[in-house]
């Protein structure tokens, strides 16, 4: 009889055995006094194994949490105030922000850039890939980081990405010159709709090179996607809908997971964070960590010009006098098509707040470390989707045409004001060669393949000329392709003097 019990053992791998009565009217219970209970409205009629999956569902949320940051989301606390707070918003002091694009900085970039290859080589620096979300902007179901933008290679997000960790480990090893192996230990967070095909993906390509044991896959949390009245939405009749906790649920991963014990164990000591969808990250940026060590910041971010003042980007500014960011859905159009009263009259109008969030985050393990302290504190927000569910009455799948509920997510730089404006820092770099995101399906004509592809070759082209190279094409917008194993960010093409190539092309290395 123990035997069987074990085997039946709830939430192990074997086949699930039926909650107990007690174990049900507990959690009912639970859910009763959250008046959530039609959770449970089919829960009789379902076979012992979808009983057993919706109580392990149910038993790993708590209600009157969810209930707590629902209503919070719904009606955050200073829209109930009357506006009597009025918020400030500012563009960033200079003391806090640099700009890689103004040349009277290019000697501190330098000692920037080679600083922080100094610390990569000191196996003091970590990634931290965000690639939790969906995609469904994308319209693919892969994650993203799976996707082929077209490339002559037919690269994915996540190999150009790999071969740029591998390439500047080599960089950082040959300046150092130590003999001392140099690892960029990748950790790349996941959700539960990405976790399996991103393992395969990278199982299936053999890690793109790289060791398996520094590439580290974890997951971040889910919540329940509720009604806009707060009330928790099932899937099927055994099944809640869930969707991932918002790239801000990277705090809570990073300690639940254990994240941050493995970094403590390697020695980290610098993190750089980023998005999956960005064709042309610098991951792991040496002059990044470069500038953020020296200037002992806690945070500190890369912002790109905004294109214009429609532009689908968060906005980093001082909230209040806090470091912050503002969603494009947040900002009011004054606002957002202000002009910088600064700017020189005879040049194009350039906005007052123009500090485009790419998503690019420096974190120093010491603040990561504080996470315990602060994760409870980090807000939600609502996402208003078309959220399939069962009707509880009828017992049938509705499909929504327009958004019907709300997800609720959590976002990576709310973590900023908390931060004093001493321990965060801003650093300008150029779009052209460090932002061109994937975020709309083929054809949108912005932030998609295409432009992609085209941002790729058209730096790998700009490479080629700088080192001598003379590039023909029939098509003026035709580039070439210059593998990551080549090049991290220009250097190391002198081979490429005086050869004339024919584009669309693709340099690899031998
Ligand atoms: C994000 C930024 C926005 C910025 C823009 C630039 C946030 C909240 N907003 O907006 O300020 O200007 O990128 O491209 O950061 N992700 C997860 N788990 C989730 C949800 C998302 O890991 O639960 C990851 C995605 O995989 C992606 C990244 O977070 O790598 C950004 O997500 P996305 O939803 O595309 O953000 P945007 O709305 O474009």
């Amino acid at each position: 009889m123990d035997a069987i019990k074990h085997a039946l053992s709830l939430g192990s791998q074997n086949a699930p055995r039926e909650p107990t009565t007690e174990e049900v009217s507990d959690l009912k219970g639970q859910y009763t006094l959250a008046g959530q209970s039609h959770v449970f409205t089919f829960y009789d009629s379902l076979p012992i194994a979808e009983k057993a999956a919706l109580f392990k569902q149910l038993s790993a949320f708590d209600p009157i949490y969810i209930n707590k940051i629902a209503v919070k989301a719904i009606s955050p606390p200073n829209a109930d105030d009357g506006g009597a707070k009025e918020t400030v918003l500012e563009p960033l002091p200079e003391s806090v922000t640099a700009s890689i694009l103004d040349d009277s900085q290019s000697a501190d970039v330098k000692k920037w850039r080679s600083s922080g290859l100094d610390l990569i080589a000191e196996n003091k620096v970590a990634v931290v890939l965000m690639a939790g979300g969906q995609g469904t902007r994308l319209g693919s179901s892969a994650p993203k980081g799976c996707y082929d933008i077209g490339l002559p290679s037919q690269k994915s997000l996540f190999q150009i990405q790999a071969e740029r960790i591998r390439k500047i480990e080599k960089l950082a090893s040959a300046k150092a010159n130590t003999g001392v192996k140099v690892t960029v230990p990748w950790y790349i967070m996941t959700s539960g709709p990405t976790r399996g095909p991103t393992e395969g993906f990278f199982q299936k390509h053999s890690y793109f090179g790289l060791a398996p044991e520094n590439v580290i896959f974890f997951e971040q949390g889910v919540l329940p996607c509720i009604s806009n009245d707060a009330k928790i939405l099932l899937e099927g009749k055994g099944k809640v809908a869930v969707a991932p906790d918002g790239n801000g649920g990277i705090y809570n991963a990073l300690v639940g997971s254990k994240v941050l014990d493995d970094m403590k164990v390697r020695g980290i000591e610098h993190i750089h964070a980023y998005c999956v969808d960005n064709c042309l990250v610098k991951v792991a940026d040496p002059a990044f960590i470069g500038f953020a060590a020296s200037r002992e910041a806690d945070i500190a971010t890369k912002v790109v010009r905004k294109r214009n003042a429609t532009e689908s980007v968060g906005l980093i500014l001082l909230k209040n006098g806090r470091p912050d960011v503002v969603e494009y859905s947040e900002i009011d159009k004054a606002t957002a098509e202000e002009l910088d009263p600064k700017q020189d009259p005879k040049q194009e109008d350039v906005l007052r707040f123009r500090a485009a969030n790419i998503v690019n985050h420096y974190y120093s393990f010491r603040f990561l470390e504080s996470i315990p302290q602060w994760a409870k504190d980090l807000p939600h927000h609502v996402a208003r989707k078309k959220i399939p569910h069962i009707n509880l009455k009828s017992g049938e799948i509705v499909k929504p045409e327009k958004p019907n509920g709300i997800k609720l997510e959590q976002f990576v730089f709310d973590v900023f004001p908390m931060l004093e404006l001493s321990q965060f820092a801003c650093m300008e770099v150029d779009r052209k060669d460090e932002f061109s995101p994937l975020k709309n399906a083929r054809g949108a004509g912005e932030d998609d393949p295409d432009t992609s592809k085209r941002d790729i070759m058209g730096q790998g082209k700009r490479w080629a000329i700088k080192a001598g190279a003379t590039v023909v094409s029939e098509e003026p917008e035709s580039g070439i392709e210059i593998s990551p194993l080549m090049s991290y960010g220009g250097e190391g093409l002198e081979e490429l003097s005086g050869k004339t190539i024919t584009a669309p092309a693709v340099i690899e290395v031998e």
